[in-house]
């Protein structure tokens, strides 16, 4: 593949957005062909899955059927849009990928890390980010600015204790995986967060 593929991860309210475009401007002011994209969702099929995975339903989502809505949301994106961009040139950058299934239904809901590499490998075989950067914060942080947004979705009614599991598991795949996957310190004032970014992605160009 020639394009490169680029993810951003953390919890709630740590800056992803914004930060997001910055990398997608670092990018194209370098000459890349840029595709900004997200998870769960990216093609109007997956963005039908994330629905389903974010509103609140009468009927509860079940914890493994919540694991395997994330890969099917995933396989769609990665087969309908993801390989195809990498494939004609186009570094992607993509809000979430694997490690936030790792995070939240792993640490956060308690499926084994054994089952989620299963179906890692089942629905990308080889496939992992080349990059991957955790905005890193504490949870009081994020969500304190998650509150002031509006109407909270399924995963941001969870407790503060659910986000600092979320966040040990990113700390933990950070520190299992330091040269893919680098921790960026969220709780700084903007321009340091992208000082940092911008040192991190001037290593993979
Ligand atoms: P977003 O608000 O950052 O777009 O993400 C939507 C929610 O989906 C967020 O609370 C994290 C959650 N999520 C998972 O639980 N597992 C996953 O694999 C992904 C990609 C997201």
């Amino acid at each position: 593949m020639n394009g490169r593929f680029i993810t951003l991860e953390g919890i709630e309210g740590v800056g992803k957005s914004t930060n997001l475009r910055f990398v997608a401007d670092l990018l194209q002011d370098r000459g890349h062909e840029v595709m900004v994209t997200r998870e769960p969702g990216g093609t109007p099929l997956a963005e039908r899955v994330r629905d389903i995975l974010l509103d609140h339903a009468d009927e509860p989502v079940p914890p493994l059927a919540e694991l395997l809505l994330m890969f099917a949301g995933r396989a769609i994106h990665l087969e309908n849009q993801i390989r195809p961009a990498l494939e004609q040139g186009c570094w992607v950058v993509c809000d979430r990928f694997t490690d936030a299934t790792y995070a939240y239904q792993g640490g956060g809901r308690g499926q084994s890390a054994e089952r989620i590499g299963e179906l890692e490998r089942w629905v990308q075989r080889e496939f992992r980010p080349d990059l991957t950067l955790l905005l890193d914060a504490d949870p009081a942080v994020g969500l304190g600015r998650v509150g002031r947004r509006g109407e909270s979705d399924r995963f941001e009614i969870e407790r503060r204790d659910f986000f600092s599991r979320v966040r040990e598991t990113y700390l933990d795949r950070a520190r299992a995986e330091p040269s893919r996957m680098r921790v960026i310190d969220a709780s700084l004032p903007l321009e340091a967060v992208q000082a940092e970014i911008r040192t991190e992605i001037n290593k993979v160009l």
